[in-house]
């Protein structure tokens, strides 16, 4: 059936059952293969977008569910201050290793400043835990966030 989504700024009208996970009409339908699949089961975070704002696991997020609201993916994040400013403190800590799980974790981490500008370390913990890394880059990744949060966040 047709559902109309507001994608990074644009609506788009994709036709799909309307149990379909978001994460898959982001990939296969609209081409924005940024937002990677990694379990399936919202147990690793390498799906994650943002919902209205909040970090949302998009492999367990049927379509129908969505309404309104307003999804950004990996694509667009870097528009908004949050985003902006946690990608270049990733390139600066040379964050990235396989970066298979990377477009997950600036997503989390976009998301944890637009809303906390200055996280604690338990801050940053708790909201960074469901991500999930193999190549093991936490300890740039907090740094990373850190130094976002160091030059300053303003709104989303
Ligand atoms: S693919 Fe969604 S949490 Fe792993
Ligand atoms: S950078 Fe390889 S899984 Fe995270």
């Amino acid at each position: 059936m047709p559902i109309t989504l507001k994608i990074n700024g644009r609506s788009q009208t994709v036709d799909v059952d309307g149990d379909t996970p978001l994460l898959w009409v982001l990939r296969d339908v609209l081409g924005l293969t940024g937002t990677k699949f990694g379990c399936g089961m919202a147990l690793c975070g390498a799906c994650t977008v943002h919902i209205d704002g909040a970090a949302t696991r998009s492999c367990i997020t049927p379509v129908d569910s969505i309404g309104d609201a307003k999804i950004t993916t990996i694509e667009a994040i870097g528009a908004t201050s949050a985003g902006a400013k946690i990608q270049k403190a990733w390139l600066d800590h040379e964050v990235v290793q396989c970066g298979y799980c990377q477009s997950g974790q600036i997503m989390s981490a976009a998301a944890l400043l637009a809303g906390n500008p200055h996280p604690s370390d338990r801050d940053i913990d708790d909201a960074m835990s469901g991500n999930i890394c193999r190549c093991g880059t936490y300890v740039r990744i907090r740094a990373a966030i850190k130094l976002a949060a160091q030059s300053g966040v303003k709104g989303g």
